[in-house]
């Protein structure tokens, strides 16, 4: 069954409550939909894996539920993000924390204190950073190194990533890195210290209401590649998958290692722009791909009529794709779930249909198909009239639609 249904679009609901408002990434996940998806399916369920955990949104809202939960994902910096958002962190240490930063930027503020400061060696870094911002940052960041408590640390951390990204020249409405115009530069003067304070204010508040609700529940965030690695994760262990898979490779979609890498710089993590080259189609496969989809293996063959290159490209993307799904098919228990939250995209004029293909590739591991919800996803731009599908009521299946679909394991 695969229908629209409306009220998945939680047009008006707060996608920013608990831990969910500590930082921004591209293409999160709405907290709504993890939660209705684990009302409706997760009902049972003691372990939950998201094998794209991205910032975490999934085990944020397993744990309220009293769902442990395993994430795994290849980007650092989502890593931290997921991490810290499931940390059980005491509030009474981390307003003792609080504290000392705030007397230390007082005194930096007013110079009562003058520190020695070591800006890293960041590639091209007056670039993306004005000299004072760079001092500012630097300053912060020797105070995060001065913290031994790893959930208090990573807590800072990611206060200090967001702030190092609103104090760069980049333009913060792209994910990819583009530095603003000239112009723009020449009027941007950060409040760095401030930034840094508001972000901290806001995710203590995000903080104490997650640790109100939290549940008696864990999460484990692992750096696994989930083309080759859940073999980590124990067979036939999991209840339930909830997860957003990427649309595509990072070069012709969503450039997840290019939206952290300043952060990722600045947090000393090794490699950070290599980030998009690990992730889902991010090598070239030279083999000739044998898909478990007759959906996928028409529009490749369409699409490598127009032009080959691309069609290699888009091949690459799902070739890991099958074979994550494989690797994450052995993690489920038999009756356990497996939702998969897709994006159709466009590439040649053919739209891609990620729903049917994921919907194939399980049912070749032995999955059922349950249902497929289609919701829009809203403030983007509304559909087109003149692009008919063959789903009633959907105009254009862009990525203005999002795909619940869910799978069960016989
Ligand atoms: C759509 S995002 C997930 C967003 C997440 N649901 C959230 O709410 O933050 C997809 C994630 O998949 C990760 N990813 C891509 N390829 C991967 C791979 N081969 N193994 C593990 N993670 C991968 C990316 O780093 C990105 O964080």
């Amino acid at each position: 069954m695969k229908y629209i249904d409306y009220s998945w679009d939680f047009r008006q609901a707060d996608t920013k409550t608990f831990t969910h408002c500590y930082h921004n990434y591209p293409a999160m996940m709405i907290p709504q939909v993890a939660e209705r998806i684990l009302t409706k399916y997760g009902a049972d369920s003691h372990l939950l894996f998201d094998p794209y955990c991205g910032t975490g949104t999934s085990l944020v809202e397993a744990n309220l539920k009293g769902i442990n939960a395993i994430g795994t994902d290849l980007n650092p910096l989502a890593r931290l993000i997921a991490k810290t958002k499931t940390a059980k962190i005491s509030l009474q240490v981390l307003d003792l924390y609080l504290r000392d930063f705030n007397d230390y930027s007082f005194s930096l503020i007013f110079e009562l204190q003058r520190a020695s400061v070591v800006v890293p060696e960041i590639k091209n870094i007056d670039f993306w950073f004005d000299k004072a911002v760079q001092e500012k940052l630097a300053m912060i960041k020797t105070f995060i190194n001065k913290i031994e408590d790893e959930h208090i640390s990573n807590f800072f951390k990611i206060a200090f990533s967001e702030t190092v990204r609103e104090s760069s020249f980049t333009r913060n409405s792209e994910f990819k890195l583009f530095r603003m115009t000239a112009e723009k530069m020449q009027k941007f003067n950060p409040d760095v210290f401030n930034l840094m304070q508001s972000k901290l204010a806001r995710n203590h508040r995000g903080l104490k209401a997650f640790l109100e609700q939290k549940q008696e529940a864990s999460s484990q965030v692992y750096d696994f590649n989930t083309i080759n690695e859940v073999r980590y994760i124990k067979n036939e262990s999991i209840d339930i998958v909830v997860t957003s898979p990427p649309y595509g490779d990072s070069r012709t979609t969503v450039a997840y290692g290019q939206f952290s890498r300043l952060a990722n710089e600045w947090l000393d993590v090794e490699n950070a722009n290599q980030v998009d080259n690990n992730l889902m189609g991010g090598k070239r496969v030279k083999e000739v791909c044998n898909f478990h989809s007759l959906a996928l293996r028409e529009h490749l063959e369409k699409i490598g009529n127009a032009d080959e290159k691309r069609a290699k490209e888009v091949s690459s993307f799902y070739y890991d794709y099958q074979k994550s799904i494989e690797n994450v098919a052995r993690t489920i228990k038999s009756g356990g779930y497996a939702c998969y939250v897709v994006g159709n995209r466009k590439v040649k004029g053919e739209v891609l249909p990620t729903d049917e293909i994921t919907k194939d590739f399980f049912e070749n591991q032995g999955f059922s198909h349950i249902e497929t919800i289609i919701r829009n996803i809203p403030n983007k731009r509304m559909p087109s009239k003149n692009s008919p599908t063959n789903v009633t009521g959907i105009k254009d299946e862009t990525m203005n639609n999002e795909y619940i679909v869910i799978m069960r394991k016989e």
